[in-house]
């Protein structure tokens, strides 16, 4: 998810001094949003991926239910890892008999009694995305540099992350999720007193995000920024590419160890 800590300072300093409305168009992880000194009044997380974004809905909606539900997917081996990865691979989860459960049980069990039955199913089939949410902060958690792609092989307790999301979802109260395409949200948001802080895919890393990003998807967001009226920044890999894409507009270049070497 590409690991902003080190370089949050940097970053902060290079924001304008006066915004109204603070916009992330490519939130990721968060970090840059979540580690602002306060929060502003008006503020946009979004994210194409849309396991991101639920998982910071669920946290922020539901933080109790979340915990609860977290303590339930113990995840400390390869294999349990593998069974998750899968199931993001497919997007499923294992519900392929519910329908057939709740047609039964209408016509098995008596009325009232199958009242009762088919709510309980129901109410399975709306945790959905709160399983979905908490399957995927393990994913996240438990791989290699939050990639979701290979296991860790590190010891984890679930429950370090309690306080964690107790305190994501009260930081969250106030801000509004999307899940759009960035040049949709700009073009929603973009107003004389909105700040876009823009951190895309890096050009040529862009296969690490499930999202993928072309070229033109590069050339996208420049054309956006350009005809926006509110303020921006954007961050990127240092290359000839992306110098020339955004010629003529101002630079602030800086290096940073690779997280290894931190
Ligand atoms: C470099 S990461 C952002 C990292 C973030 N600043 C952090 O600290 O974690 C780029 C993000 O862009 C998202 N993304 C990819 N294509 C997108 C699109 N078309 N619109 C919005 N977000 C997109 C990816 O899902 C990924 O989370």
């Amino acid at each position: 998810m590409g690991n902003k800590t080190s370089v949050l300072h940097i970053l902060y300093a290079l924001f304008p001094l006066n915004y109204e409305r603070y916009i992330e168009p490519f939130g990721g992880s968060g970090a840059v949003l979540l580690d602002k000194k306060k929060p502003d009044k008006f503020e946009v997380y979004n994210d194409y991926n849309h396991n991101l974004v639920n998982l910071f809905r669920c946290m922020r909606d539901r933080p109790m239910a979340f915990i609860k539900e977290l303590g339930f997917y113990p995840l400390n081996s390869r294999d349990d890892f593998n069974v998750i990865k899968n199931f993001f691979k497919q997007e499923k989860f294992d519900d392929k008999y519910l329908d057939e459960e709740l047609e039964l049980t209408k016509i098995i069990l008596p009325d009232l009694k199958a009242e009762e039955i088919i709510e309980l199913y129901v109410r399975m089939k709306q945790d959905y995305d709160l399983r979905r949410a908490v399957m995927f902060l393990k994913l996240l958690r438990y791989s290699y540099s939050s990639g979701g792609k290979s296991f860790a092989c590190q010891p984890f307790s679930v429950v370090s992350l309690f306080q964690l999301i107790e305190q994501v979802g009260k930081r969250l109260e106030n801000t509004v999720i999307e899940n759009q395409d960035f040049e949709v949200l700009i073009k929603h948001y973009d107003r004389e007193n909105a700040f876009f802080y823009c951190d895309p895919p890096y050009f040529s890393s862009e296969y690490v995000y499930q999202c993928g990003f072309t070229w033109d998807d590069h050339i996208r967001l420049k054309n956006a920024l350009a005809k926006a009226r509110g303020k921006w920044l954007v961050s990127y890999n240092d290359c000839e590419e992306i110098r020339n894409l955004y010629d003529g507009c101002s630079f602030f270049d800086f290096t940073r160890l690779h997280n290894m070497k931190q």
